[in-house]
């Protein structure tokens, strides 16, 4: 049976196609002004939805009553009200597995880019500041070889660590709320990358990547007190959630000292506001949230999303179903 599916953010025409095939399909991006009459107009019929980067919250879904199935283009899911969803039975795929080495790739550049001033060097030659041999005011920090503390070790962490392990020589120490059976699911990591609790690793690590999914038992968790138990001089990297980390006090470390750089693909809020001293910071290198924008990846994540969407409207097993009791 036909079913009435709203797509609120763009999706490759050859998904859309697939869509189109087996159901009505409106497409309405309510982040664009002149499309948001159409997003509103089909929420109340919509059955389905398929999209990402928007707040799916209790109002807005009040708005949807015959909702079954949202798939989101992500795989995170702190833009969906949780609990409402599992109250309603609404089911909720994500797309986890098909963007790992794409972020990964994606952290691996900030640290780099933090670590040996690409940007902030790309810029002197651009701006023809390059008149002389760089002085070591300019020189920058090896990565090899390096600490590498992980906070979350998930797919993506461990995607990351087997970079920096493998890669670049680089010990992995991760915190996670439980150890990770290495042996099981990462085992070229044996030996490489230890559980460590909190403290230790921000006493021991010259470069901390933070991958924490947002909840509420991770929001603001990267606060003064954690910031204030790195090692001096060390480097901060953001590829999970900005509203994991505390924004004012990423700042204040910066400015003090304590941290040599910042380099952050997420904020608490996104895109970023102007007014945001993380904007222009002479030692953050902020990148507009693409963990996982690349052609491929996208492609693989709107496909993945498209298949999920496509088998729960027909009553099938979606591929990827996140558990909306665990909120
Ligand atoms: C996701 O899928 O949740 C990532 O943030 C995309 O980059």
């Amino acid at each position: 049976m036909r079913k009435k599916v709203l797509v609120f953010r763009e999706l490759p025409d050859d998904q859309l196609a697939r869509l189109q095939a087996e159901h009505e399909v409106t497409v309405a991006n309510p982040r664009i002004a002149a499309q948001l009459p159409a997003f509103e107009a089909a929420l109340p019929e919509a059955q389905g939805l398929i999209g990402s980067s928007f707040p799916v919250d209790d109002a807005l879904l009040a708005r949807a009553p015959q909702l079954e199935v949202i798939s989101s283009v992500s795989v995170g899911v702190d833009n969906y009200a949780l609990p409402a969803l599992h109250a309603r039975g609404i089911l909720l795929c994500h797309t986890p597995g098909v963007l790992d080495e794409t972020v990964a790739d994606t952290v691996f550049a900030l640290l780099m880019a933090t670590s040996r001033r690409v940007v902030e060097l790309a810029n002197l030659v651009r701006e023809g500041r390059w008149t002389k041999n760089i002085g070591e005011e300019l020189f920058g920090f090896d990565v090899h070889g390096k600490t590498l503390g992980l906070l979350g070790f998930g797919r993506i962490g461990q995607a990351i660590a087997r970079r920096a392990a493998l890669g670049f020589g680089m010990p992995v120490l991760y915190h996670a709320r439980r150890p990770v059976d290495l042996a099981r699911q990462a085992p070229e990591l044996q030996g490489r990358a230890q559980h460590t609790p909190l403290d230790e690793l921000l006493a021991r690590a010259d470069i901390v990547v933070a991958m924490l999914p947002l909840s509420d038992s991770t929001r603001g968790m990267v606060d003064a007190r954690v910031f204030g138990r790195m090692k001096p001089g060390a480097i901060f990297i953001n590829g999970g959630r900005g509203a994991t980390v505390q924004e004012s006090a990423l700042l204040d470390a910066l400015d003090r000292g304590t941290l040599r750089a910042a380099g952050l693909d997420v904020f608490a809020t996104e895109p970023l506001p102007m007014d945001s001293q993380l904007r222009t910071h002479p030692r953050v290198t902020p990148l507009p949230h693409i963990g996982s924008a690349t052609h491929e990846t996208r492609h693989a994540m709107a496909e993945l999303a498209t298949t999920n969407l496509l088998k729960a409207l027909a009553g099938e097993r979606p591929l990827a179903v996140y558990d909306t009791a665990f909120a």
